[in-house]
């Protein structure tokens, strides 16, 4: 076979791997490769999240379902965290992939392909002391809204993730190598930069934290917004929580994942923070930041978790009073320590839980949407609506904004909001802040 002409790669999971997803796809064009959309791509990236129930099972399922009607198949590449968990062993599954990379080797993806049309089937899950970064092209082109993924791997242990097997050990991009990053993606339209780590707040490079990051890059004229993601707790220092106060380009948004309001399961999930200590630590942020949406993880149904256990996490969603949030029924993951612990929750008691919570997130998420309701903001317009003349974009708490307006994408417009739905927020243009 011939080097595959064009390719199309599709991302699960985290934002992590949206970013993987993205600089893939720089690599590949690079190598003269097309982005495909359609089906008939000659090479297909399958970028797979490991995090939960049958993610494994789900992959080879996707890879089945790669061979054409006429029974020949695309060049298949298995990427991503399934393909770190399952190494060689992927190829043994399933005959139709040829090459197996994980997320800290896909800078070698070209070479992979080039095997792989030669009939040759590769396996890289490396997690080399080299960066892969290094070996990435430069960022040319970008949309409004761009993620930069600043650290990676995660030194923590929660009992119940895979991620520090997937990811491996805590590693911090160089602050120049991110600096020239952040450059590159604004000279490419970037307006805001996501700065992006399974611990992003534990982000540190030659004596400088996240806070100090944020400062730099706030130094940037055309950058205009700056998001960061996924925090932890104990790493929430008062330095990140003074730019809060103080940097207006840092968007008034914390995603501070408590997973539950149970302190003994929190100490069986090796969270090293306990409900009070995460408590104090919103307090703090809201005192720098009043107006800040808070979103946050939960897991429900996590082994020995009692009804007293459950009854304490709507407790603490109350209390905090999340403006958006994600959660999820505890999925054992093969490897980690609390797969094997006792008092696994049967399915129907994790369902009903699951239910309840997310009923409760939602009065919060919709109550705090309702309380934007008169206020004029700023919206950084991201994605054409579906009805005609009808823009989407996002406020600085990281809620959808449904306009009709003839800005586009990339402007930044003022929009009153004037009604609230359950999961955005519509509202009408006051004048136009800035031209594209
Ligand atoms: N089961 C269920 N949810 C999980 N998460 C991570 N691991 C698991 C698991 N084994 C959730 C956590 C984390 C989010 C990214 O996914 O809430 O914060
Ligand atoms: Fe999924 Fe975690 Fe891998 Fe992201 S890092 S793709 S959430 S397993």
């Amino acid at each position: 076979m011939t080097l595959p002409k064009t390719y199309r790669i599709k991302s699960f999971g985290c934002q992590m791997n949206v970013y993987d997803g993205e600089r893939m796809a720089e690599l590949l064009s690079a190598r003269g490769m097309t982005a495909a959309d359609g089906e008939d791509a000659d090479l297909v990236v399958l970028n797979t999240c490991h995090i939960r129930e049958k993610a494994a099972d789900k992959a080879y399922s996707d890879v089945g379902r790669l061979t054409r009607d006429d029974g020949s198949k695309p060049l298949v590449a298995l990427a991503g965290c399934v393909a770190q968990a399952e190494g060689a062993e992927a190829q043994k599954r399933s005959k139709l992939i040829d090459m197996v990379v994980g997320p800290q080797a896909y800078h070698r993806l070209p070479e992979m392909v080039a095997e792989a049309a030669a009939g040759r089937k590769s396996v890289d899950t490396d997690m080399p002391a080299i960066s892969k970064f290094d070996a990435l092209p430069r960022r040319k082109r970008s949309g409004p809204s761009a993620f930069l993924s600043v650290q990676e791997g995660c030194d923590k242990f929660c009992t119940y993730c895979v991620v520090p097997y997937t990811r491996g050990a805590e590693i911090s991009r160089p602050f120049a190598d991110i600096a020239a990053e952040a450059e590159q993606l604004v000279a490419g339209g970037a307006r805001e930069i996501t700065l992006l780590g399974q611990n992003v707040n534990a982000w540190e490079s030659d004596g400088r934290d996240l806070a100090g990051l944020i400062r730099h890059l706030a130094s940037f004229g055309e950058l205009e917004r700056i998001r960061y993601t996924t925090s932890h707790p104990v790493n929430m220092g008062d330095a990140l929580i003074q730019a809060h106060a103080d940097v207006p380009k840092l968007m008034p948004y914390l995603h501070l994942p408590v997973q539950s309001g149970s302190d003994p399961i929190l100490k069986a999930m090796n969270r090293s923070h306990t409900t009070l200590s995460y408590l104090e630590t919103i307090a703090k942020v809201r005192q720098a930041r009043p107006d800040i949406a808070i979103s946050g993880d939960f897991i429900v149904g996590f082994p020995g978790e009692s009804d007293e256990d459950f009854a304490a996490t709507l407790r603490i969603v109350d209390e905090v009073r999340y403006a958006a949030a994600f959660s999820f029924k505890y999925s054992p993951r093969p490897g980690t320590p609390a797969a094997s612990m006792e008092g696994q929750i049967p399915q129907g008691i994790m369902d009903e839980r699951l239910a309840r919570l997310q009923a409760r997130l939602a009065e919060h998420s919709t109550a705090f949407n309702a309380g934007c309701v008169g206020r004029t903001v700023p919206v950084l317009i991201d994605r054409v609506g579906r009805k005609p003349g009808q823009m989407i974009g996002k406020s600085p708490w990281l809620q959808s904004v449904f306009l009709s307006t003839d800005a586009g994408i990339g402007d930044m417009v003022d929009a009153r909001l004037t009604h609230a739905l359950p999961n955005s927020l519509g509202g009408e243009l006051v004048s136009m802040a800035e031209a594209a």
